[in-house]
């Protein structure tokens, strides 16, 4: 079943999320910063990647979308200079789900923060400036993802983002697990 969202429906600017954004991390993460990400923090982001998520890669699937999307590859940068987070993003030209042609959506592939880290602001901070490149550098009109239905945390954090569940994915993940697919879209 697909849910059509109205075009009339109000969704966060991506401009509000971002001073949002801005202003929690220096309310909660006081020293963090978010930066892009260079091709040498490609193997950190493969190390958490492998600690916070089932989901793991290659490490040509990271230099990939770090080649070809570095604008939309993002790192939360602790006080004491580690990397605790990273959001990795592709651009796709697919049917829309808010408008019935063929249109530039940018796909969050994969987003983590560590443990340790997080509660502060860091998972929102890495989306805005995601959505935020994706719009500005590659032009998207759209951005969707996939999550698991019992990753609460995550459903929680993508909603206030503006990301509305679109549909079930049905056994999506290797366990058998669903997704939903969730989209919004930009700016
Ligand atoms: N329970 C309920 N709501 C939560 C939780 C939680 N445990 N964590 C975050 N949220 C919601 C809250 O509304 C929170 O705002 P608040 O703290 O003011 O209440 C809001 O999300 C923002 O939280 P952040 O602090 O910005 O998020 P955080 O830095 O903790 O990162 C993330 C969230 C990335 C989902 C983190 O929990 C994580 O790394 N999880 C493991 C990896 C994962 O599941 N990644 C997503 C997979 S799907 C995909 O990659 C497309
Ligand atoms: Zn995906």
């Amino acid at each position: 079943m697909i849910l059509w969202h109205k075009k009339e429906e109000k969704y966060p600017s991506i401009y509000e999320i971002f001073e949002e954004a801005v202003k929690k991390l220096e309310e909660k993460a006081n020293g963090y910063t978010i930066r892009n990400a260079t091709e040498k923090d490609l193997e950190v982001v493969r190390e958490i990647n492998l600690k916070t998520l089932p989901e793991n890669y290659p490490p040509y699937f990271f230099r990939d979308l770090w080649v070809k999307y570095n604008k939309a590859f993002y790192v939360a940068v602790s006080p004491d200079e580690k990397i605790v987070g990273y959001i990795m993003c592709r651009v796709e030209y697919k049917p829309g789900f808010f408008k019935h042609f063929l249109v530039k959506s940018g796909h969050v592939v994969s987003i983590a923060v560590l443990k340790e880290h997080r509660r502060k602001g860091l998972g929102y901070a890495l989306m805005a400036y995601a959505m935020k490149s994706l719009y500005e550098n590659y032009d998207c009109k759209e951005t969707y993802l996939e999550v698991r239905v019992t990753n609460k945390p995550a459903i929680t954090l993508y909603e206030k983002l503006g990301y509305k569940i679109i549909k079930v994915l049905h056994q999506y993940y290797l366990d058998g697990e669903d997704a939903y697919l969730m989209a919004r879209p930009l700016p």
